[in-house]
């Protein structure tokens, strides 16, 4: 049976493209139903457009708390009978209004191996580090920074102060691993 998703991204949404594009060829039995962004006008948004998926712009600071900012995303994912939540790059912890809601089926994916390198820039951090092996780590979340149980994991070589050769195999990597374990996942 098909399984309806939202992706959330806060910025470029190559991940979201993937995961659509996948979706399309027939390789992912799964249907986004919404796109979510906490940066109204991120670039995710275009992309969502050429594939007809419905955006829902929503940023925090419209709203008093950060529970009333996921009170209104919950709603906004039980209108379309969303049942799993699958964050792409969306930069912002998730609380207890989401993660009660969606227990045990928010995803996320990282640019590094967890639990080294949690956070912003982790490409950034793993190469200033001097790693010779970094690599991609999808996970359940919880309510701490990139903290949450790890599902799976792909690693690649470090081409030393080559970050743009770097970046291009980390995103080509969370482009194959995201489809694939959704996909290990949707069929439990
Ligand atoms: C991806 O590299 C993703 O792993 C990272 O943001 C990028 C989004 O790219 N996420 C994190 O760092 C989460 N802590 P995209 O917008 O092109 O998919």
């Amino acid at each position: 049976m098909v399984t309806k998703i939202a992706v959330f991204a806060s910025g470029s949404g190559s991940n979201f493209e993937a995961i659509a594009e996948a979706i399309t060829r027939g390789e992912l039995d799964a249907q986004i139903e919404l796109v979510v962004t906490d940066k109204p006008g991120a670039f995710v948004v275009t992309r969502a457009q050429k594939f007809n998926i419905p955006v829902l712009e929503i940023a925090p600071k419209m709203f008093a708390t950060k529970a009333d900012y996921e009170a209104a995303v919950v709603e906004a994912l039980r209108e379309k009978d969303v049942k799993w939540v699958v964050l792409a790059g969306y930069m912002r912890l998730v609380s207890d209004t989401l993660l009660a809601a969606y227990h045990n089926r928010i995803v996320n994916i990282h640019p590094s191996l967890l639990p080294s390198f949690p956070g912003k820039d982790a490409i950034g951090q793993a190469m200033e580090h001097g790693v010779k092996v970094t690599g991609v780590t999808v996970h359940y979340v919880d309510a701490g920074m990139d903290t949450g149980k790890i599902i799976a994991q792909g690693a690649i070589g470090v081409v030393e102060g080559d970050r743009e050769s770097t970046e291009q195999q980390i995103h080509e990597l969370e482009h194959k691993l995201y489809t694939q374990t959704l996909k290990q996942l949707f069929e439990v």
